[in-house]
């Protein structure tokens, strides 16, 4: 009986237990990515083939010999370039493949090496099935990535020391870099000041998969007198050949008319424990090890622009965007390398006690990292860079790549989007209903929803009927609308785009030549092929007023699913052997498939009407080394959840070292609904993106920042007032990008290159060259976070001033209505403090500067002010100060440091008006206590106003906070120069 009734209620408790986890897995979504598709390194033919290579190398090491040696008699030195021919040794009798060589070192002490195969160059190889793909390896990246930093070296020279089976080279502005060639092996060591900071095949994983002929070979029958797969048979070679001449995978056949044709190379940072970069990934910042062990990764790194549906965190997986920059930083230098290569591309990282000169210890890290570069196709081409500082690395690659385009004003500020706002009405009601909360905001978006069946170019005549007066009641708040337009045109009746796209002959085509047809969100489509300059030509045509009706001067463009995806495709994408213009094959371009696409759509916004230049703004899911030229990105479909939050930041963190700062997240997360508090904090991190938008997937609910009510909707409100209070700031931290290709969030050491504690600190940042730290909370529950002090200056807290010192952890508390924010000593932050429903409507409101004292008691900062909208600036229109408080002189100037000239002084002259309101001093001197007024001179001010009296309060240090002091508005102009003295 007890027993009975034991077990009946221990039926009854499982089968509530069972009816309990089918519920919640009928209302928790059960989110995970689907591994299944999408291929690991071993379903990845290339990516096996040249681990296992790797493998062989290392097994075999010291016996090892890589077959690439440079043939001496090649070498050829001329105007900065070295050339000559690398001779692979194939099979066993003498025969080699000639691999032309080229290193250029170029004026800004990069260097650049290529290898390229003499008879894919030439042509002289046999494309299988008929293929009309071009023969060459893909050598048309350059023409896409790069714009620009390459002048060659004229200091560059051969070197007198000569050694036998070497080539020195030295270059760099003072001749301290030296590349050392050895012919056999080949092999090269960049060095910097005499120490060897980056080399290549020094592992002896070099690998270029030269052409050959498929030879078909009988295929042997099994016992039953079939015939086997040809996949299983073995050849005769030691080589795999399962995946040289073609390749399956999710039902897909990849049919490879030129054979294998992947390039590979081991690069080694001797010395440096830390290795950065290559996005996009959802990992940590300091990339982690990739061929396992404990906290490691099985995976290597992979870069193939992919959609990947609720993509996972902490992973190698590739994601929607790829720049393949790395750069490596330890104490005292940081160097990197730029993997020019546009195809399917995998690294794996290694890590290994250093084998290095134990006198050096100290100086070096103990640790060697050991990187493994593999991509499917096309040429070899890397730069070396070799710093010494990470500025020097954005700064060289932002020249070779090109720097963040200056966006408009309202691009900084936040945006409000969701998969979708559902009529006209709609959006006009979320419009008021920002400005009854008082709530500021500058941009509404439309996702895929706005138009007529997926139609872009088309409104959905029923919920949108008046799509002119939504932009209007917009406008008068000077407010901006974006709509989505995507790659895949609809493929139906009655539409004039796809009919325009076949007849011009402008979309990607398959295999044998015909459009390409697959799925995306308007069902059977096509893409259009932005590889093509008359398919830009023709989109242009797409976006002018009268051609895409409805929209006007404050429309703007969302470019979503540019990988491209393909609902139908392998891994979620084209297939490979699909033909772009000039019938490169879709796996040589692939990486660079979605910058074109923006780049169509950046240059369709700057022609829209003629005679009216605006910056364009573009938003893009993919990208590529020198998307940053054309607009923002966000980290695509993240989820509600906190660990989604938490992986923002050192996400993009990493997009800003990678030179691609325009970078956010989806505030609130894409998919499920964000519980109050989630929200909550995630509107506090995002005001830290420097691409700050809030999105949220079709199904979840309405969320917008008046939604969750009191007190959430208050301090989301708090949130974002901030954002606008340091717009200055942020514009200016943009203008630094747009002239030095600097990060817009920095991380801990990229502003303390020496700190070693600091290197891997990745969920804390720096806005620009201000001074402010922020830590986001991004944890449940927390009411303070731990944030890291890499020096022992002064940092006071944003809102209160309490003052933390000392280099090390430091609790600062934040509760729920507490944005962690410290300004650390030595820094000018220049702001505006009036609360405003758009930005458009702050631009003659006045300055308020805060000069934070460092502890000798300086401070310095900058600011940069210019229309916020046209081009104007590029030929003078706009006002860049610095302000340096000087305690010696006990003055605070502000001097100019910009141009001068017509459309200067036009600026100026429209700004006039525009003052510094308030100065407040944080960290203000004891000496002050008592003093009520100061003295403030402005140049050009008439004689009677030379020298006057400004107000002055004194506020004492007291419990924790530290003394601080306002100059009531001493209403000097923005654009002038003036003095405050304080003495
Ligand atoms: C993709 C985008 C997402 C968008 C959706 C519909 O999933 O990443 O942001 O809302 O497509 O267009």
């Amino acid at each position: 009986m007890k027993m009975y009734s034991s077990s009946a209620s221990s039926l009854r408790w499982t089968g509530f237990f069972l009816i309990f986890t089918t519920f919640c897995c009928l209302f928790t979504p059960v989110v995970m990515v689907k591994h299944e598709n999408f291929k690991t390194c071993d379903q990845s033919g290339f990516c096996k083939r040249n681990r296992a290579y790797a493998d062989t190398a290392t097994q075999l090491s010291p016996g090892w010999t890589s077959p690439y040696n440079l043939d001496p008699n090649s070498i050829t030195f001329k105007d900065g370039q070295l050339s000559g021919t690398i001779l692979k040794s194939v099979g066993t009798a003498g025969e080699t493949v000639r691999l032309p060589l080229t290193v250029t070192f170029l004026e800004s002490g990069t260097a650049r090496v290529t290898v390229d195969e003499e008879k894919r160059q030439k042509g002289d190889i046999v494309l299988r099935h008929d293929s009309k793909a071009k023969k060459e390896r893909y050598n048309e990246a350059s023409k896409w990535a790069i714009v620009g930093g390459l002048k060659v070296s004229t200091g560059a020279a051969l070197s007198r020391e000569t050694e036998a089976g070497s080539t020195r080279v030295h270059y760099g502005s003072s001749g301290q870099h030296e590349a050392v060639i050895q012919h056999s092996p080949f092999t090269i060591e960049f060095k910097r000041d005499g120490e060897t900071q980056v080399k290549f095949n020094d592992r002896g994983f070099m690998n270029i998969e030269h052409w050959r002929p498929k030879i078909d070979k009988p295929v042997p029958e099994n016992n039953e007198g079939e015939e086997r797969a040809p996949e299983k048979v073995k050849e005769e070679t030691d080589e795999d050949e399962s995946t040289w001449w073609d390749e399956s995978f999710g039902g897909n056949t990849d049919s490879k008319p030129r054979g294998p044709e992947a390039v590979a190379l081991d690069i080694s940072f001797p010395g440096y424990e830390h290795v950065y970069g290559i996005p996009e990934h959802a990992s940590g910042m300091s990339l982690k090890e990739t061929r396992g062990g404990d906290g490691n990764y099985n995976e290597p790194y992979r870069l193939y622009n992919a959609d990947v549906f609720e993509y996972e965190l902490d992973s190698p997986m590739t994601l929607y965007g790829a720049i393949p920059l790395m750069q490596a930083h330890r104490k005292g230098s940081t160097v990197g390398v730029f993997w020019l290569n546009a195809a399917e591309t995998w690294i794996d990282v290694i890590k290994s006690k250093a084998s290095t000169n134990p006198l050096s210890l100290g100086v070096k890290s103990a640790v060697d990292t050991q990187t493994h570069w593999i991509s499917e196709s096309g040429l070899l081409d890397v730069f070396v860079l070799l710093g010494p500082t990470p500025k020097d690395i954005t700064q060289k690659y932002g020249e070779l790549t090109g720097f963040t385009a200056m966006p408009q004003q309202f691009a900084i500020a936040y945006h409000q989007c969701r998969w979708n706002y559902v009529t006209d009405e709609d959006v006009m009601d979320v419009d008021r209903k920002f400005d009854k909360h008082k709530i500021p905001y500058d941009v509404i978006w439309l996702d895929i929803e706005y138009t007529d069946g997926k139609k872009y170019f088309s409104w959905d005549p029923l919920s949108f009927p008046n799509p002119k007066k939504m932009h209007n009641q917009l406008d008068k708040r000077d407010r901006k609308l974006v709509a989505i337009i995507d790659p895949h045109i609809k493929n139906t009746d009655k539409y004039p785009v796809v009919e325009e796209l076949k007849s011009k002959s402008l979309a990607v085509k398959n295999k044998e030549g015909n459009d390409y047809e697959g799925w995306c969100w308007p069902g059977s489509s096509y893409w259009i092929d932005c590889f093509n300059p008359a398919s830009i030509a023709w989109w242009k045509t797409l976006f002018k007023y009268d051609a895409f009706k409805g929209t006007g001067p404050n429309t703007f463009i969302w470019n979503d699913m540019n990988e491209p995806s393909v609902f139908n495709g392998p891994e979620t994408t084209m297939p490979k052997d699909n033909l772009h213009y000039g019938n490169w094959e879709h796996r040589d371009v692939h990486n660079i498939n979605g910058m074109t696409f923006h780049n169509a759509t950046y240059e369709a916004l700057l022609e829209r009407k003629k005679g009216e230049i605006r910056r364009p703004f573009v938003l893009t899911r993919s990208f590529y080394a020198g998307s940053q030229r054309l607009g923002a990105m966000w980290t695509g479909d993240n989820l509600a959840e906190w660990s989604h939050l938490a992986a923002s930041i050192p996400m993009i963190l990493n997009q800003g070292i990678s030179g691609f700062p325009f970078a956010g997240a989806d505030v609130g997360g894409f998919f499920g609904n964000p519980s109050k508090e989630l929200l909550t904090r995630w509107y506090q991190a995002g005001t830290f993106y420097p691409f700050f938008r809030g999105h949220a997937h079709i199904d979840t609910r309405r969320r917008e920042p008046y939604v969750p009510g009191a007190p959430y909707t208050d301090i989301i409100t708090q949130a974002l007032r901030l954002r606008y209070q340091l717009l200055p700031a942020w514009y200016t931290a943009f203008h630094e990008a747009s002239i030095a290709g600097s990060p817009i969030i920095r991380p801990n050491f990229y502003v303390h290159p020496d700190d070693e504690k600091g290197f891997a600190i990745d969920d804390q940042l720096y806005i620009g060259s201000t001074g402010l730290l922020a830590k986001p909370v991004v944890t449940e529950g927390a009411d303070s976070v731990s944030v890291y002090l890499a020096d022992d200056q002064p940092y006071y807290d944003y809102f209160d001033y309490t003052l933390y010192s000392g280099a090390g952890h430091h609790t600062v508390k934040a509760p729920l209505d507490k944005i962690p924010l410290l300004m650390q000593g030595g820094h000018i932050i220049p702001r505006r403090d009036r609360p405003r429903r758009s930005s458009g409507l702050m631009k003659w409101d006045p300055f308020t500067l805060i000069v934070v004292l460092d502890s000798a008691g300086n401070a310095e900062g900058t600011l940069y002010v210019d229309d916020g909208e046209t081009f104007e600036y590029q030929q003078g229109a706009y006002i860049h100060r610095r302000f340096q408080f000087d305690k010696a002189t006990k003055a605070l100037t502000s001097i100019n440091i910009g141009e001068s000239g017509a459309k200067t002084a036009a600026w100026h002259k429209t700004m006039a008006k525009v003052r510094v309101e308030k100065v407040i001093i944080v960290g203000a001197l004891d000496e002050w206590s008592g003093k009520t007024e100061v003295v403030v001179s402005e140049e050009g001010a008439k004689e009677s106003a030379r020298r006057k009296k400004v107000g002055f309060t004194y506020h004492p240090a007291q419990s924790g906070r530290a003394a601080w002091a306002v100059v009531r508005d001493p209403k000097v102009g923005i654009g002038k120069g003036w003095k405050v003295d304080f003495s």
